[in-house]
């Protein structure tokens, strides 16, 4: 294969976005826009990738320095004067490589596959300067369209706006916008252009004229779902959802079990038998292992689930690990730095916060541990909270191994409760307690006998009845 770039243009202004976020940047899938691209040419095999940067250029450059480091190279176009511009803005920074792709930021749906037909649709036609995707489309409304002769050469592309009759306007076979091209053809056609146009741009799409009059362009046809531009929020939407379902089929493939529709980024690792079910949404980098269960709506963001551990319905873990076979939830808070311990268990209404569980402890009911260490096996019991903040700084709790807390006990820290002591129920705890002590802290109950008979002559049948 021949040596190939790729010019990748994102400076538009996005203005159909309707939004302070540069286009680009719009998170599709948890990931800016256009990453896919990018990733799309990258895998596709191109060695020297150039996007063009206009709006929002620092934020995209820094975006993109981070995330694909060296291997991707920008260009500016300071004044937006249409695709055609954009490309020729590009030239300069281009290498000697004899062909490249032209692609849109906007399209995040491309697939490698097409790229790579595309790429050698040109290379088996040494004649023709250009190689362009097609495809039919119901309705191609806001689309570029193909216009070709009788005999079904490629003549031009024809702008939405600047169509001129009701049978160009019947036209289906639309431009997606994705081109490769020889780079000399290139150069001298993007230097010829003229703002002949109702949006008086520079359009690349004019470039497929000249090469019909230089060999001609051949047309490379696709499928139209892998092509759709992002222009407004609704195409950002359907584009995330085919997204989403692209990558719960690809992890379905691989041995995931994929129950119901859930929101998977694309950054997200998923373990073959794993179980995913309907409305769990997986962000950023999240990493699921093997034999894993996330039950019904859940919302893990970094959060790395160990091996055969079980997230029940309606959790929220948030930079936080869980470990091997551990079980969480229903409705449980896993805050930042939340560490869980293996085989330990979190029940319902229990939040956490840089605390640490070690094996097999559990906080199985209605509890706030915030900041505190738990040891191995020790239990947690109903209503306990670790009360980790006095108004001006927050102050840790460390529970040793086998210890255990009645249910509402309140443990003020800084404070530490030694190996296989034991809290009472209700206590508020102020001070350690040593190893295997009890503690209680609460008021001595006493019992005032018959009391309750005398209040009810007291007050009348009124008070016992519920009338
Ligand atoms: C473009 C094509 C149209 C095609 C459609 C496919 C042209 C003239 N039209 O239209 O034939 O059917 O894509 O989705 O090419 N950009 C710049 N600088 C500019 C203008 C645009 O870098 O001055 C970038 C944008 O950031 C965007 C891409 O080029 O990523 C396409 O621009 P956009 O305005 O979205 O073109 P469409 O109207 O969608
Ligand atoms: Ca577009």
């Amino acid at each position: 294969m021949l040596k190939l770039a790729a010019i990748i243009l994102a400076a538009g202004q996005g203005t159909r976005m309707k939004s302070a976020t540069p286009k680009m940047l719009h998170l599709l899938a948890g990931r800016p826009l256009i990453y896919y691209s990018v990733r799309a040419a990258l895998d596709a095999g191109a060695t020297d990738v150039v996007v063009v940067v206009g709006r929002g250029a620092n934020d995209v450059e820094s975006y993109l320095g981070a995330t694909f480091g060296k291997t991707v190279r920008t260009a500016s176009q300071a004044e937006q004067r249409g695709t055609g511009h954009a490309a020729l803005m590009a030239m300069p920074a281009l290498g000697e490589v004899e062909n490249t792709l032209v692609l849109y930021g906007d399209t995040p749906l491309l697939e490698v596959a097409d790229l790579k037909a595309l790429a050698t649709a040109l290379e088996g036609r040494p004649d023709a300067p250009l190689a362009l995707m097609t495809c039919v489309l119901e309705d191609p409304t806001g689309y570029g369209r193909v216009l070709r002769d009788e005999k079904g050469r490629v003549l031009c592309i024809r702008e939405h706006r600047d169509l001129r009759n009701e049978k160009e306007r019947a036209i289906t076979e639309v431009n997606p916008g994705v081109y490769a091209a020889r780079l000399p053809f290139l150069r001298e056609a993007l230097a010829k252009l003229t703002p002949n146009n109702a949006q008086n741009e520079l359009y690349l799409t004019d470039v497929v004229e000249a090469a019909g009059r230089k060999g001609g362009a051949v047309a490379v046809p696709a499928q139209p779902t892998t092509l759709t531009g992002v222009n407004d929020r609704a195409q950002l939407a359907a584009a995330e959802a085919v997204m989403h379902r692209r990558i719960a089929e690809r992890l379905a493939r691989s041995g995931v079990t994929v129950r119901g529709e859930p929101r998977i980024d694309e950054s997200v690792e998923v373990a073959p038998d794993a179980t995913i079910h309907a409305g769990v949404e997986l962000r950023g980098r999240t990493v699921i292992k093997s034999g894993v269960t996330v039950d019904v709506g859940c919302v893990l963001t970094d959060a790395i689930i160990d091996t055969g551990a079980t997230v029940l319905p309606y959790c929220v873990i948030t930079s936080s690990r869980v470990g091997p076979r551990a079980r969480i939830g229903p409705f449980a808070h896993l805050r930042p730095e939340s560490d869980i311990g293996e085989e330990a268990h979190v029940g319902n209404f229990v939040e956490t916060k840089k605390t640490v569980m070690h094996a097999r402890s559990k906080a199985n009911h209605l509890a706030y541990l915030g900041d505190g260490e738990i040891g191995e096996a020790s239990n947690v019991g109903a209503g306990t909270i670790f009360c980790n903040y006095d108004g001006f700084n927050k102050h840790k709790t460390t529970l040793g191994r086998g210890v255990f807390i009645g249910s509402d006990s309140q443990l003020v820290a800084p404070v530490t409760i030694g190996d296989g002591a034991y809290v009472a129920t209700g206590a508020t705890v102020t001070q350690d307690v040593p190893p295997d002590a009890l503690a209680i802290g609460r008021a001595r109950q006493e019992n005032k006998p018959g009391y309750a008979a005398k209040l009810r002559i007291k007050f009348g049948k009124k008070a016992t009845t519920t009338k």
